[in-house]
């Protein structure tokens, strides 16, 4: 059944699932400026770049940062479904957070383990009332729909940074971070959710890129969170466009807010998708048919292409909100 694909007007009752990250935790602070449009209900958070406790402490250190201590955030999964765990520290940092300092937030862990508090609250949510935004491996929402197959109902439609097909890999010459560290938790996503989904992949995150003019914007805000964004993308892009020989670094996680905001930014095509969770080369790998050459039933919307001025115009008008 076709989704009611969400608008540049769409007010999103929101969970956020994330790894903090050094993008995530810049997709974390542009989604909680934007009140108005993203209801933000919990984050839950999930081992990835780094272990559990570290991206359970950034995602609380975000809510400080963004001035809203209100949102609970609830821990997950500390490691893949059955992969050995792998992580991202040489990119994110020991403490996931590279180019800032780092400290024990204030606000505490909300009570509870993030799957229960999946179930509990899609359960409870009217029928597709719940957008699910995924940044990192998709294990928490893998386990709930183990748990409980039913909350799918409450579910309006899930956006994942997930993915790459025309770019390439990063972690592997075919498979993208999230996916890799996860592939049978993203293969359950996508085969058993049954939800509209919409994947940002590397083919289009690596197309939304910085440069040295649109992170002295985010700087010149003279905010903290403004200072806390440049600073982060300052120590994470020279890695990545070294790497990838690249103009700029991008900004992966950050491109679902943006989504979230402002769909009329990308542009993508509904595509049939599976993931190869078989040992071996492929392993992590996202076969996304963009020509259609199965003539199996499109199973997510895959994004592949966006307005890069316009989501660091978007991205710099949020950040100048917070504190
Ligand atoms: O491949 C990029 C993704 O992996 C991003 O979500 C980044 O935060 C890491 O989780
Ligand atoms: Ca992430």
């Amino acid at each position: 059944m076709q989704p009611t694909p969400s608008t540049d007007a769409t007010v999103h009752t929101l969970i956020i699932d994330t790894d903090p990250g050094a993008d995530d935790v810049i997709a974390l602070l542009f989604a909680m400026a934007a009140p108005e449009r993203l209801r933000i209900e919990a984050l839950t958070t999930v081992a990835g770049n780094v272990p559990l406790a570290k991206t359970s402490r950034n995602a609380r250190l975000a809510c400080e940062w963004a001035g809203r201590p209100e949102i609970p955030v609830y821990a997950g999964a500390e490691r893949p479904l059955r992969r050995t765990p792998i992580y991202a520290a040489n990119i994110h940092g020991k403490e996931g957070l590279t180019g800032v300092d780092v400290h024990e937030p204030a606000g505490p862990l909300a009570d509870g383990h993030a799957v229960d508090y999946l179930v509990r609250t899609l359960r409870a949510a009217p029928e597709k009332s719940v957008t699910l935004a995924m940044l990192g491996p998709q294990t928490n929402l893998a386990l709930a729909l183990e748990q409980a197959p039913d909350i799918v109902r409450g579910l309006r439609e899930l956006v994942l940074m997930a993915g790459a097909h025309f770019n390439g890999g990063n972690i592997t010459p075919v498979a993208e971070f999230n996916v890799f560290a996860d592939p049978h938790a993203a293969e359950a996503v996508l085969l058993k959710s049954g939800v509209p989904i919409t994947m940002l992949p590397l083919d289009v995150t690596h197309k939304i890129l910085t440069s040295d003019e649109r992170v002295a914007r985010l700087r010149g805000l003279g905010n903290r969170a403004g200072a806390i964004v440049a600073d982060i993308l300052d120590a994470y892009a020279p890695q990545e466009m070294k790497h990838y020989d690249m103009p700029g670094g991008p900004v992966h996680d950050a491109t679902v807010t943006a989504y979230l905001l402002q769909p009329s930014l990308f542009k993508g095509r509904r595509i049939h998708v599976e993931v190869d969770s078989r040992e071996g080369m492929g392993f992590g790998q996202t076969v996304a048919d963009w020509y259609g050459s199965l003539h199996r039933t499109p199973n997510v919307n895959w994004i592949v292409d966006g307005d890069a001025q316009g989501f660091f115009d978007l991205l710099t008008e949020h950040i100048a909100r917070l504190p």
